[in-house]
């Protein structure tokens, strides 16, 4: 089944680090002949929420918004990739979940956590996990914790131990074992 995953990111800072984990995903993502796009805010520049996509009538939306809502429309999954500060995620990914809603309904998602030190951002992790509850994609039992990102990934997207390609094997199979199964699902109706 030919599938469709967007890797969402949600970091603006210029010092960016975790931009190495999105890389490292959409890479294995594509060796599996998946498609994917990366929701990148910082190249989307989409501003701070007024009104939510649903809100404008489809002529009038801002071409950004239209572009992002195009992806997610098309994605059967979704790859989050969070970083954590002060103990949640990132207001720019917060603010690219907060405009789209439909979107997102009777789709997996999977999350990936990483922070600076020991921790992995899995504080962050947790509370992704309830917006995603919430936003209609339910997210998998599995998570990507990365600790150091800085540290154990280059800035490409390489691991710079094994151990991480390793360990994306069974957490991206999980995902698409979801991802196949909702989208025969999906196939047959949903129920609104
Ligand atoms: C505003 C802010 C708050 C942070 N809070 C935490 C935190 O609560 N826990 C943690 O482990 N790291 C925290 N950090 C450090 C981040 O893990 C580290 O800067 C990481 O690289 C941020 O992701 P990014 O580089 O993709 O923006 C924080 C960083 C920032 C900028």
């Amino acid at each position: 089944m030919k599938l469709n995953i967007a890797t969402i990111y949600g970091s603006v800072r210029s010092d960016r680090q975790g931009i190495r984990a999105a890389n490292f995903f959409i890479k294995k993502l594509t060796d599996r002949k998946i498609e994917t796009k990366l929701i990148d805010p910082l190249k989307m520049e989409l501003p701070l929420l007024d009104k939510m996509y649903k809100e404008y009538k489809s002529e009038n939306a801002p071409p950004k918004m239209k572009a992002i809502s195009n992806i997610l429309t098309h994605a059967d999954a979704f790859l989050i990739i969070t970083g954590e500060y002060n103990h949640s995620i990132p207001p720019a990914l917060k603010n690219i979940l907060d405009h789209f809603q439909k979107e997102f309904f009777f789709k997996p998602s999977a999350i990936v956590s990483y922070s600076a030190g020991d921790y992995a951002g899995v504080r962050a992790a947790v509370h992704l996990r309830a917006i995603l509850g919430e936003l209609g994609t339910p997210s998998i039992s599995s998570m990507f914790p990365i600790a150091q990102i800085q540290n154990n990934f280059d800035i490409e997207g390489n691991a710079l131990d094994s151990f991480y390609d390793d360990r994306s094997k069974r957490f991206l199979d999980e995902l698409i074992w979801y991802t196949e199964a909702l989208k025969s699902a999906r196939i047959k109706g949903v129920p609104y």
